[in-house]
This record gives C-alpha cells, structure tokens and sequence, in this order.
C-alpha cells in the first residue's frame, strides 16, 4: 500500500501548490530604493491580486515603528509619510512616499498589506545620499611667494555617505598621500571633508587640483588652485636675486683683477730694481733671480736652471 500513500502525498502536494497560486496575492516592492537628502523619496510597492479583490489593511513601518495604517477604512499617517498614489486602493500602488528625506531616513522599511485573498508583505532597504558642495581651494598664506613653504586646504560639505578629497598637479599626478583629511559629520548626518596639502618651497607645481569624490568613487566636482605671486612681492625678490646675480659676476672680476694688478706690481718692482742696478740688491736678492746679478756665463745657466725648477708647474 506504499505507492497508494505516495500518490495521495504527491496529489495532495499538487493541489496545495494549486491552492497557493489561485487564492493568493502578492506584494512586490523594489527591493532597494536611494534617496536624496532634502527631497521626496519613493519606496515602490504594489498588490498583485485579483481584478474583484479588495485592501483591507496596509501597514508600513521602519523598524518596530509604525509610519502609515490603513485599517478598518482609518488612515492613520506620521508626519513626514503619505501614500504616493492617492488613487492607491485602486491602482493597488501602496507605494510609500517620504516627503522630507534626511540621513536618519535611511533605513529597512516594511510593508504588509491583507487583503479578501490573504496576506503578503515585502521590504525595502533605503538608503539617503547628498551631493557635496562645490570644492572650495585656501592657501597658508593667502598669497604664496615662489620657494616659500605652504599648505592648501581644500573643503566641501554637504555630502552623504562619507567622501574623499584627492589632490592632483597639472601633469595629473596624484598627490593625496602628502595631504590629511579631516571629516566631520555635522548634526543633521552629513558629512564635511577638509584636505590640507603641505607645499614644501622648491617642489610646488603651479596648479593643483582638488577633487571631491563620492562614497562609490564618482567624481562630485572639482577645484583648482594656481600659484601665483603678488607682483610687488616678485618684484622685491627679483631685485635680490638680482644682486645676488651680479655678485656671482663680480667675484671672479675682483679675483682676475687682483691678480692681474699684482702681477703688474711685480713687473714694475722687477723693471725698477733692474733700472736701479743697486749694488747691493745682487746680493740682497742671490745671484739666481735674475740674469743682472750674474756676469759669467756658468752662473747664468745656473740660475736658469734653478728658476726652472722653482717655477710652479
Ligand atoms: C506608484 O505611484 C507613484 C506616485 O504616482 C509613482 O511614482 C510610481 O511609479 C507608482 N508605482 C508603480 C509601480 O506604478
Ligand atoms: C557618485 O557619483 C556618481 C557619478 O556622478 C553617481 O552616479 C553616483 O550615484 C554617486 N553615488 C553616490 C552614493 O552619491
């Protein structure tokens, strides 16, 4: 008798399954919905039942809170939620609308609805986003000399989830690990990124860019700095760096010059003390300073010699 039992199981099954398809209805609702802050959002949901079925009841909630109920013919809403269709109970759109998004929205948000065919109920993950504000660029000090040591700072707010600023030069390359980002989340849960990018003198390009991205990476907006100096300022330091050209041409003049006017002196003392012929400088100066001092021959090629071997290579 066991394949009788089995082929009433597996009739009794099929009937079950039968059953569940014609009487039933259905809640659909998207399973993941985002919002922005300060707008209105939707959590999408419709009944799929039978062209004559009725609502009977409809009870949204977030969490253990209950924001909208439909019940005995009674709408009770909080303030802050509605039905998005107000035509719902014939569209069969339960559609939940949140009229003022902020960052607590976010959230798991139920629905059940009961109808004349049964039950059924669905949920929704909702989550806020907010663009952050166009960046904005300062420098320390506000005006930057060249070759000066110098920190950029770089903020944008306003935006949710948490951001990132990253910091570019001109020949786009990334410069976000010399920077530090501070984030501060502000009471109403939105985020403010401040980036500080130190300059060290010497080593700075001319622009730099900021640029804010979001919390998937997407590119919000961007901000670019350029380095510039106050004229008067370049002009001041021009004028030093002036002199500090013209030193570098002076110095080897004054030492060529030097040298030039003290060879001069030794010619004329050399030319005088042979004018002079002084008895007493032979002697004074030795018989191998110069050819004056000598009258022989051998003496003559001696002090050549010994000239020779004196003179600096
Ligand atoms: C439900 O109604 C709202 C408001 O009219 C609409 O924006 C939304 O698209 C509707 N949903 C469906 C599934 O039709
Ligand atoms: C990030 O930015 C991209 C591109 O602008 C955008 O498509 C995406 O929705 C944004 N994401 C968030 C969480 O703001």
């Amino acid at each position: 008798m066991a394949s009788c039992g089995t082929i009433t199981f597996i009739f009794g099954f099929f009937i079950f399954i039968t059953a569940v398809n014609t009487s039933s209805m259905n809640v659909k609702c998207s399973t993941e919905s985002v919002g922005e802050h300060g707008h209105e959002s939707l959590l999408n949901c419709v009944v799929e039942t039978a062209a004559d079925d009725q609502i009977r009841v409809v009870i949204w909630k977030k969490g253990e809170e209950i924001l909208l109920r439909y019940y005995d013919e009674e709408l009770t809403l909080k303030p802050g939620y509605r039905f998005a269709d107000p035509s719902w109970m014939n569209t069969r759109n339960v559609s939940l609308l949140i009229t003022n998004t902020v960052v607590t929205s976010e959230g798991e948000y139920s629905c059940k609805v009961h109808t004349y065919n049964g039950d059924d109920g669905s949920t929704v993950s909702f989550k806020v986003k907010a663009k952050y504000s166009e960046p904005r660029i300062n420098s320390i000090p506000e005006n930057i000399p060249p070759n000066t040591d110098s920190t950029l700072i770089c903020k944008s707010e306003g935006g949710y989830p948490q951001g990132e600023i990253r910091w570019f030069d001109e020949n786009h390359q990334d410069w976000t690990k010399s920077s530090k980002m501070e984030v501060i989340q502000t009471d109403n849960g939105l985020y403010q990124l401040s980036s500080n990018l130190a300059l060290l003198s010497g080593s700075t390009f001319s622009k730099y860019t900021c640029v804010v991205f979001n919390s998937s990476g997407g590119k919000e907006g961007e901000a670019t700095y350029e380095i510039t100096s106050i004229p008067e300022v370049y002009g001041s330091l021009g004028a030093e760096e002036g002199g500090k050209e013209a030193s570098k041409i002076v110095a080897p003049i004054v030492v060529i010059g030097s040298l030039l006017v003290g060879l001069l002196m030794v010619l004329l003392y050399k030319r005088r003390s042979h004018q002079a012929r002084r008895p007493s400088a032979a002697p004074l100066m030795g018989p191998y300073m110069h050819g004056g001092g000598c009258h022989h021959e051998e003496c003559r090629q001696e002090a050549e010699e010994v000239m020779d071997t004196n003179s600096p290579a």
